[in-house]
């Protein structure tokens, strides 16, 4: 997973890229566990499915995401749709937004991508672009996905709790799954909701 961009500019598309919004993702805005009017930070947000479906539901967002390619695809399907969306090319272990940004911060398979060193660093930046009590929704693949398949790290609950602990209250980190173009029936994931200390 080196290189993103070429990920995105191969002509099948990432396996992650579904072209539709993550199941997981709506459920929040359908339960309400994410509420309109609100500032949403869509990190790792790749072509912006999940960014759009937001803005699609009166929340100002912004995307985010390392490679160019990426954003230039969510921003033609914003412009397409008619949907404003703030896309920037950026990283999300150095957030060019100021303190205190945002309501929500979510993350669609971007954590489990980091190594040791990157997980508190990451952490860290997105307790600063989140508002006090803003919350944090992630979703990685859980310990319980095989691994016969490659794919990136495989995320435990344990590790989960000890990298946001210091800085955020875990909410829940609950058994879903992650819709891909190579699962039959959803990859096995963890959703976790987390509130800013
Ligand atoms: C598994 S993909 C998920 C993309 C998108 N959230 C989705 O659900 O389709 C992980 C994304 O994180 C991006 N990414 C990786 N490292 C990043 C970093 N340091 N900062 C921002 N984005 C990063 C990749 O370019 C890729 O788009």
């Amino acid at each position: 997973m080196s290189d993103w961009n070429q990920i995105y500019r191969a002509s099948n598309g990432p396996p992650w890229d579904i072209g539709r919004p993550q199941p997981a993702f709506i459920s929040l805005v359908k339960n309400h566990e994410m509420v309109p009017p609100g500032t949403v930070l869509d990190v790792g947000c790749g072509t912006g499915e999940n960014a759009i479906f937001y803005a699609q539901n009166k929340f100002t967002v912004s995307g985010l995401d390392l490679a160019r390619a990426a954003i230039d695809q969510a921003r033609s399907k914003a412009k397409e749709r008619n949907v404003n969306v703030d896309f920037q090319e950026g990283n999300a272990l150095a957030l060019d937004f100021k303190a205190g940004s945002f309501d929500y911060v979510t993350d669609s398979g971007l954590f489990h991508t980091f190594n040791d060193a990157q997980r508190p660093l990451f952490r860290d930046e997105v307790a600063r672009a989140l508002k006090p009590k803003g919350v944090y929704f992630m979703m990685c693949f859980s310990d319980k996905e095989p691994t016969n398949w490659g794919g990136p790290r495989r995320v435990s609950k344990e590790e989960i709790k000890e990298t946001f602990s210091p800085r955020f209250k875990i909410n829940y980190i609950r058994d879903e799954l992650f819709t891909t173009k190579i699962h039959d029936k959803g990859g096995r994931a963890y959703l976790t909701s987390a509130t800013r200390l």
